[in-house]
């Protein structure tokens, strides 16, 4: 072997890769803190060091976290947020996109604002300063809509938000005022496109903010200034009729929470509030979102951003490049790795170890704040948290059954069901506010491949009596009879 082929071996590369040096992690100075000042995660894999987080030690307290469903994005936020409120009293505001998080809130007593329940977010509020309301009302639209095409549709919507607000200084407008504008601005003298471009400008507006229900059209109901000092809250905003209405609202409460932000003092090591965006993909995406600015500017006052997605493209490069801390938790798609793993930068170790998670796994990437740490990626085989018991119900027609969380769960894994069926099911009750119809849970098991008279036992196992189990496959027969899906399910209940 000549030394050019021994050359590789000296090489810092093969060093990172860990051949002859095993890969390392942070220094004990770093991992290591006081549980009164910072939040514990869990144990690192190869020194089995207790890390805990401490934005102190970070370049920001910015927080992405990237992983499949199931993976335990949820969970790590729940943990995040419920030692940050111990440990220094942090507000938490989640603006939650499928209601996932608003039965944990209300189980640890915080509290939920459901746009279903009548609340009303009015997006020409709080205007500290009536011309930048403006520009991030405009800047929404071009976010959620193609305005931006359109110049005469983008001044004329310009226009109608200036007049609203010119109306009546002492009141503060709503979008009907907005609509009112737009309406006057139609004349018989005007030319044809004009007056097509305003409507245009109105059938916008109206579509956006579902004229014809209150969610942004009454006054607000939601006072962000309260919400930002209230503990932990969550925005329910599942309840909303489609994406776009979902990412306006988001869009808007991060822009009242920019405004709020630049009014405190500056705060630098408080962390006061913290900012949740889970699956909000439209809004952590756009390098015009408020998201970024909340990013960029954050950090003086104390202000924090958990952005946590399925697909680590779908948040934006300037979140991905800037956040302090980055979890990586278990990825399936290459392409997906390849993109983390060129973002992050660590070694082909820590890739293939992330290729191996399972739920509750991470790799954790950190900017620190003083000098940059030479090994900024580093794994903690089970993220150690904490969740309050959740209790999980399912229901048919005569049907009811409830259950601690963690006891169905290990009912279900001791059935026979892997650890990711058995998340899925989990997950299904989280996104309907943990309940479940006995109907899906028999056409889940169904789809893992359980026959007919295991799925039986297992239901008679969780206490369903005889009467209850004909009901159930009787309804499951018709609905597929009218569905005029394959077979009708045969009524006979075997016993085992
Ligand atoms: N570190 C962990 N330890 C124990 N259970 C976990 C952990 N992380 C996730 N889980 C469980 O796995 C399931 C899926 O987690 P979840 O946070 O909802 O995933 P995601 O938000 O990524 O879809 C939940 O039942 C959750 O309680
Ligand atoms: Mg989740």
């Amino acid at each position: 072997m000549g030394l050019l082929s021994f050359q590789p071996l000296l090489s810092g590369d093969f060093r990172a890769r860990g051949i002859f040096f095993p890969p390392s992690e942070p220094s004990f100075h770093f991992l290591c803190d006081s549980p009164s000042n910072s939040v514990y995660i869990g144990k690192t894999r190869i020194s089995s060091l207790p890390y805990f987080w401490n934005p102190k030690k970070l370049a920001n307290p910015h927080i992405a976290i990237v992983g499949i469903s199931g993976s335990g994005k949820s969970y790590l936020v729940k943990t995040l947020l419920t030692r940050a409120s111990i440990v220094w009293n942090t507000n938490a505001i989640i603006l939650d996109w499928s209601g996932e998080y608003a039965p944990w809130v209300a189980q640890a007593g915080g509290k939920i604002i459901d746009f279903s329940a009548g609340e009303s977010l009015n997006l020409l509020d709080a205007p500290s300063d009536v011309s930048s309301r403006t520009t991030q009302i405009m800047g929404a639209l071009e976010i959620l809509t193609d305005i931006s095409h359109f110049s005469s549709q983008k001044r004329l919507s310009e226009q109608a938000l200036e007049r609203a607000y010119g109306k009546n200084k002492r009141k503060i407008p709503t979008m009907q005022d907005v609509l009112d504008a737009l309406k006057s601005a139609k004349r018989t003298g005007n030319s044809k496109k004009l007056n097509e471009d305003i409507d245009s400008c109105i059938y916008r507006f109206e579509k956006l903010c579902q004229k014809g229900k209150n969610c942004f059209f009454g006054n607000s109901t939601i006072h962000i200034n309260e919400l930002i000092s209230s503990g932990l809250v969550c925005i329910d905003l599942h309840s909303l009729p489609s994406e776009q209405t979902r990412s306006l609202a988001c869009l808007t409460i991060l822009q009242f929470i920019l405004e709020i932000m630049r009014l405190q003092e500056a705060q630098r090591d408080e962390l006061k509030l913290l900012v949740v965006l889970d699956e909000a993909w439209k809004v952590a995406q756009d390098e015009k979102s408020i998201a970024v600015q909340i990013v960029r500017e954050g950090r003086k006052y104390g202000f924090s951003l958990i952005v946590a997605s399925q697909n680590p493209t779908d948040i934006s490069k300037t979140i991905l490049s800037n956040a302090g801390t980055i979890f990586v938790l278990r990825l399936l798609l290459q392409e997906y790795k390849d993109y983390v793993k060129g973002s992050l930068g660590y070694s082909e170790e820590i890739a293939q170890e992330i290729s191996n998670f399972t739920t509750g796994s991470a790799a954790i990437h950190i900017i620190p704040r003083e000098k940059p740490s030479s090994h900024p990626t580093f794994i903690i085989p089970k993220i150690d948290g904490e969740e309050p018991l959740a209790v999980l119900k399912i229901r048919g027609d005569s049907l009811k059954f409830e259950f601690e969380k963690e006891d169905l769960k290990r009912k279900l894994l001791s059935f026979g069901l892997d650890d990711a069926q058995t998340a899925e099911i989990v997950q299904k009750f989280a996104a309907s506010q943990n309940t479940l119809s006995a109907e899906e849970l028999v056409l889940l098991l169904e789809k893992y491949g359980f026959s007919r008279s295991r799925i039986i036992s297992l239901l008679r196992e969780l206490g369903a009596g005889e009467e209850s189990l004909i009901s159930l496959f009787s309804s499951l027969q018709k609905s597929r009879t009218r569905a005029n899906l394959g077979k009708p399910a045969t009524l006979v209940i075997e016993n085992d």
